[in-house]
């Protein structure tokens, strides 16, 4: 069978072809990921703009749809559903896939079925790595969302913990704003660390070891906290009264990518420890970082566990792991009703 994708949550539209191999160990093959990426427009405002963001969606998915069964050498008699992003994202973006989705399996006579924006980011490590040996840690690091996952059977995501204020990847892009450089922040910083001392600036590392009143079901000391790093950044830099040379700058990106990094993979492996997980996988934006991808394959092959990662292209947002979470819900029978809305926080 094969799933077309939509996903339209933030600031890239895109559309794909997923289809099942038969191969239960490495159920899915990508038959096209067709993204259309709005980094060029947001850029010129230092981040994303929501009423931009829909009105480009609405622009580009018939052409992005197009194009992705072209490549996938598919047309719509080949489908056997459509599987769209429900949420979570800003509600006018999602509201463009889930209304594009909603038509097009109205008009084509194929079910639909609702995917959870973090689902497919979870599966877009079996897309590409094949199942995953459980039960599983799946840390999902993105622009919204800093989470750590159990899971203990496929399909099944069991919140563990998240970050109490920022995200790993909005901490990125914030400090990318402070130093100049720009948005997105992740691959600039990324690029410039490597040319900086990750030792010269002191930052802090925040341990959470209380419970979060918000949340009380959650333990609270696998928490995230990405705001005080970023708080020493600025510090760092009205001490400089902002004149920061080249060199210094690379050395904040240097020192700033050290402790996001060694705080995700600390915390990832410890979760590990704690439920004796037989994997751990980091999928979301920030998992196309170059330093966390070189430390999370060191820290497993010391710790004698596999570790695994999407491909790049399957790191940052794309409707390819949407499809592949929808067939993964599509085989467990559900999917959604012609009223499905989107919802802009929905919670997994
Ligand atoms: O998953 P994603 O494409 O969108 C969301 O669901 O948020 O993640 C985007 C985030 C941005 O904050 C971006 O700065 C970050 O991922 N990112 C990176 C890198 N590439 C993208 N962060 C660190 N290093 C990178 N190489
Ligand atoms: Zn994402």
């Amino acid at each position: 069978m094969r799933m077309l994708g939509i996903e339209t949550s933030c600031d890239e539209t895109s559309a794909a072809v997923v289809e099942e191999t038969g191969d239960a160990a490495k159920p899915w093959a990508v038959r096209s990921n067709i993204v259309a990426s709005q980094v060029a427009i947001h850029r010129e405002w230092g981040g994303v703009v929501p009423e931009l963001a829909s009105r480009q969606h609405i622009r580009d998915i018939c052409g992005v749809v197009e194009r992705a069964l072209e490549e996938g050498r598919a047309t719509w008699r080949d489908l056997g559903a459509v599987a769209v992003t429900q949420g979570p994202g800003l509600v006018g973006s999602l509201l463009v896939g889930v209304s594009f989705a909603k038509a097009a399996a109205a008009a084509a006579g194929l079910p639909l079925v609702a995917v959870h924006h973090l689902a497919g980011h979870i599966e877009s490590l079996v897309l590409q790595n094949g199942e995953l040996p459980l039960p599983a840690i799946v840390l999902v690091v993105s622009g919204g969302h800093t989470s750590l996952y159990l899971v203990r059977e496929p399909g099944r995501y069991e919140l563990l913990s998240r970050t109490r204020d920022d995200a790993a990847g909005e901490a990125y892009d914030k400090v990318a704003k402070l130093l100049g450089l720009g948005y997105p922040g992740g691959p600039v910083i990324d690029r410039l660390a490597g040319t900086g001392n990750d030792r010269a600036v002191a930052l802090p590392t925040t341990r959470l070891t209380h419970a979060d009143r918000n949340a009380p079901e959650l333990k609270g000391d696998l928490d995230f906290s990405f705001s005080g790093l970023k708080t020493a950044v600025l510090r760092y830099v009205r001490g400089h009264d902002g004149a920061l040379t080249a060199s210094e700058i690379a050395d904040v990106a240097a020192s700033f990518q050290r402790v996001v990094v060694t705080t995700l993979i600390d915390r990832a492996f410890d979760a590990g420890r704690r439920y004796h997980a037989r994997s751990i996988g980091v999928a979301g934006g920030v998992s196309a970082n170059s330093r966390l991808r070189t430390e999370l394959r060191e820290r497993g092959a010391r710790r004698e566990i596999p570790t695994f990662l999407p491909s790049l292209a399957l790191s940052t947002d794309n409707a390819a792991m949407i499809a592949a979470a929808g067939l993964r819900r599509f085989r467990a029978g559900v999917t959604a009703s012609m009223d499905l809305n989107a919802d802009p926080a929905l919670v997994l």
